[in-house]
């Protein structure tokens, strides 16, 4: 409904108009680089929630790669390559992550000693093929439901972030889809 002006009365809508009082805000802090004033009280949550999805990312590189080099040469070699084709593509998540933490001025936990603890994903020790990729099935399942509720947790806090959980959430849904075909084998 278009808002019609008359003669004593003013239109209610104020139009859209940025905030200059956040805009001389960004002039200040400049210790805090790409976070402004704006970006609200979550920031130490996005990053602990980050770290936890960069120590899951690492664990699921880690395993990967094990399986990659204990299932090559079983029974099917292929599959063996698409493990470490996982693993590089779970690499390049953990280092978007990390990148991510640097930006909104938190510190990248890469501390090997409660990476497992921090992880939401498995490590995984089988030695049959079969069940190394159903522990993959898992961990890319629980990858994708904590991708889902962060990507519901970030909402419109943080758009960039954001928008970086939903690429990694379409990967890890690839991958498990992925590895059911392979199961199903
Ligand atoms: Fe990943
Ligand atoms: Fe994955």
């Amino acid at each position: 409904m278009p808002i019609v002006e008359t003669k004593n009365q003013t239109p209610q809508r104020q139009g859209l108009c940025l905030d200059e009082a956040g805009l001389a805000a960004a002039r200040q802090d400049l210790d805090d680089g790409a976070v402004t004033p704006a970006y609200g009280p979550w920031r130490d949550d996005v990053v602990r929630l980050l770290n936890d999805a960069l120590a899951t990312e690492l664990v699921c590189v880690m395993r990967y790669r094990r399986h990659y080099f204990t299932a090559d040469g079983v029974e099917s070699p292929k599959i063996a390559e698409e493990f470490l084709v996982h693993a590089n593509a779970e690499l390049a998540h953990a280092v978007r992550i990390a990148e991510r933490i640097v930006q909104l001025g938190g510190e990248p936990n890469f501390d090997p000693t409660t990476l497992l603890q921090r992880s939401h994903a498995d490590y995984d020790e089988s030695r049959e093929l079969q069940a190394m990729i159903r522990a993959n099935l898992v961990a890319e399942r629980v990858a994708v439901e904590t991708y889902r509720q962060m990507i519901d947790l970030v909402g419109d806090k943080d758009s960039t972030t954001r928008r970086m959980l939903e690429d990694i959430l379409a990967d890890e849904e690839e991958h498990a889809d992925e590895l059911k075909d392979w199961l199903a084998r």
